[in-house]
């Protein structure tokens, strides 16, 4: 009985740094609601992001798909057009939110209550690149879990970049894109 006894009590200090985490402090910091941030640049989306997109919002109660404002990497489309084109694709779906978001990812999870983060992993080649985005956000901001998801092994080899030569060189898009964005994209390179 008494060997039980310590059992028991060895088994709760065992788990007891983990209870504060889980159970009462990020509760606390964090919403009940489980929320995840989506984040990207979106330029434009593609039916792989479109693939997550609905991976995600079955295991979180709801999904923001963040739209970064970020200049520097020289978009193809506006963030107001990357917006658009979001809400036109999954704007109507009941537990997705879209957003846009500037500075760091971290401060826009935490103003949003998210507690996680979700990328999209396709194959090794994105590994290195999210693997220290992943380490570095936790380093910035322990609470908030990076979550990766994989796509359809249809959707492995597209990319937005991908996308955009094919459409800039007049190939067919329309099997790798929602309708809206190929006829955004011939728009933009005036087909
Ligand atoms: O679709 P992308 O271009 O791969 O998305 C990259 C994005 C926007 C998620 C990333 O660049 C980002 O989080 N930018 C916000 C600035 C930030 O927090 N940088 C530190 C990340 S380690």
């Amino acid at each position: 009985m008494a060997g039980r006894t310590a059992g028991a009590s060895a088994a709760r200090s065992a788990i007891a740094p983990y209870q504060s985490a889980f159970h009462f402090r990020i509760p606390l910091r964090i919403s009940l609601m489980r929320r995840a941030i989506y984040p990207g640049s979106f330029d434009p989306v593609t039916n792989g992001h479109l693939d997550v997109v609905e991976r995600a919002r079955k295991l979180f109660d709801e999904v923001i798909v963040a739209v970064a404002d970020n200049d520097e990497k020289q978009p193809l489309f506006s963030l107001r057009e990357r917006l658009d084109l979001l809400r036109r694709t999954v704007g109507e779906i009941d537990n997705v939110r879209i957003a846009q978001f500037k500075g760091l990812l971290v401060e826009f999870a935490k103003a949003e209550k998210a507690g996680a983060v979700i990328r999209g992993l396709r194959a090794v080649s994105d590994f290195e690149f999210e693997f220290q985005m992943a380490l570095m956000n936790r380093k910035l901001n322990a609470v908030v879990e990076t979550i990766f998801l994989m796509p359809k092994e249809e959707y492995t080899y597209l990319s937005s970049r991908i996308v955009k030569e094919i459409a800039r060189l007049g190939g067919d898009v329309s099997s790798f894109v929602p309708a809206c964005v190929t006829r955004a994209l011939n728009r933009k390179f005036n087909r």
